[in-house]
């Protein structure tokens, strides 16, 4: 292959996800493993997605990354144990249209170039690592001609972020924990489809789009390390929660799912709190933002909009219809008009979606 001049490309695009049953503290923390299973529904790419071109050419002398135009390291364990995972999977490559040639043997002396977008604020407590390490995990995988399907890439793209196994799939995700030393058996397995519960329409409230100041991975360390209703909340809590958000996903059961949705953020940020130092990832328009919706929901009868926060202060608001997401919208704009002092950075209206391959 010395001397030959050529470049294979292949642009993907992932969409984020959101958890509706959180995923908070690690058993093992190099093959990210967790202590609970957790739920989420995948947004639409429309709206949040990374998208990302991986390139490969015998004149690249070392793996490089671009990450929203800027030169990021790959030295993280991270990167390198994605990179050395699908590096074992790939498989000869013929692309007889741009003449290129790849045996399997040759990609352990070949170099990538990953080139990756993300088309909202990275680290602010939007999932922004979901979407970029299933992207990155997929987009090799195609450049490489690496036979495994989708579950298999999520126990890779895992290694990368945890909550990126869940945004290989679309619709509603579940990240099974796995009981393997070797983390084989921890994976994600889609629930039910995009079309399933395609009613549902899913509002992000930005409330600031600044980088949070405690990482997820360095916030849940803590938490496992020093809270002890982390404990109580992965074995006792969370497994019976998962049998009924399952239950509410199949059968549509609205009511379920925003009890089940809003119990498990309004825990998890307990559980910050219980971190000792104390985890703040909410503020005060969040808080504002629960109180009018638990307030609107109690005022008719049945729940209209379930909420859910992150590692951050950004609500995400799940709306039963899309009546129900108008009126949500006019209550947003009349009770935190743009330009006050409690105004929201942004508003964010998508569908659940699936995971477009634009390979
Ligand atoms: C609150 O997946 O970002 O969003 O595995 O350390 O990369 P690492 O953490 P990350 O944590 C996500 C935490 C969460 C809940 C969730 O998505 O389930």
């Amino acid at each position: 292959m010395a001397g030959e001049k050529w470049v294979r490309m292949v642009t993907a695009q992932t969409p984020t996800n959101i958890a509706v049953i959180k995923y908070w503290g690690k058993r093992d923390e190099n093959l990210i493993l967790p202590v609970n299973d957790s739920i989420s529904v995948t947004l639409d790419p429309a709206h949040l997605c990374t998208t990302t071109t991986v390139a490969v050419s015998p004149s690249f002398d070392q793996d490089r990354m671009w990450l929203n135009g800027k030169e990021v390291s790959l030295a993280g364990a991270r990167y390198q144990n994605c990179l050395r995972e699908i590096r074992a999977r790939a498989c000869d490559v013929e692309d007889e249209e741009k003449g290129v040639k790849i045996a399997k043997k040759d990609w352990e002396n070949l170099h990538v170039h990953i080139a990756s977008y993300n088309n909202f604020p990275t680290a602010a407590g939007l999932a922004s690592s979901a979407a970029g390490f299933a992207c990155l995990v997929f987009s090799l995988a195609k450049l490489m001609n690496a036979k495994e399907d989708n579950s298999d890439l999520s126990a890779i793209a895992r290694q990368g972020s945890g909550s990126a196994c869940r945004s290989l799939f679309g619709g509603f995700v579940k990240w099974i924990m796995g009981e393997a030393k070797d983390g084989h058996d921890s994976r994600a397995v889609q629930l039910v489809d995009e079309k399933h519960w395609d009613e549902l329409v899913i509002i992000i409230a930005v409330v600031s789009s600044r980088q949070k100041e405690t990482s997820s991975t360095s916030g849940m360390q803590d938490s496992v390390n020093t809270s002890l209703l982390l404990e109580h909340r992965a074995k006792e809590i969370v497994p019976k929660r998962i049998v009924r958000m399952e239950e509410a996903l199949k059968t549509k059961d609205f009511g379920s799912f925003t009890e089940l949705t809003c119990a498990d953020s309004n825990q998890f940020h307990a559980t910050c709190l219980d971190t000792s130092p104390p985890i703040f990832y909410m503020n005060d328009t969040s808080h504002r933002l629960i109180s009018c919706v638990e307030k609107w929901n109690r005022s008719e009868a049945t729940p209209q909009v379930a909420y859910t926060f992150d590692a951050g202060p950004n609500a995400v608001l799940i709306a039963r219809n899309r009546k129900a997401a108008a009126q949500l919208m006019q209550k947003l704009l009349f009770y935190f008009p743009p330009n006050s002092d409690a105004d929201l950075d942004n508003y964010v209206i998508g569908d659940k979606s699936i995971l477009k391959d634009a390979g």
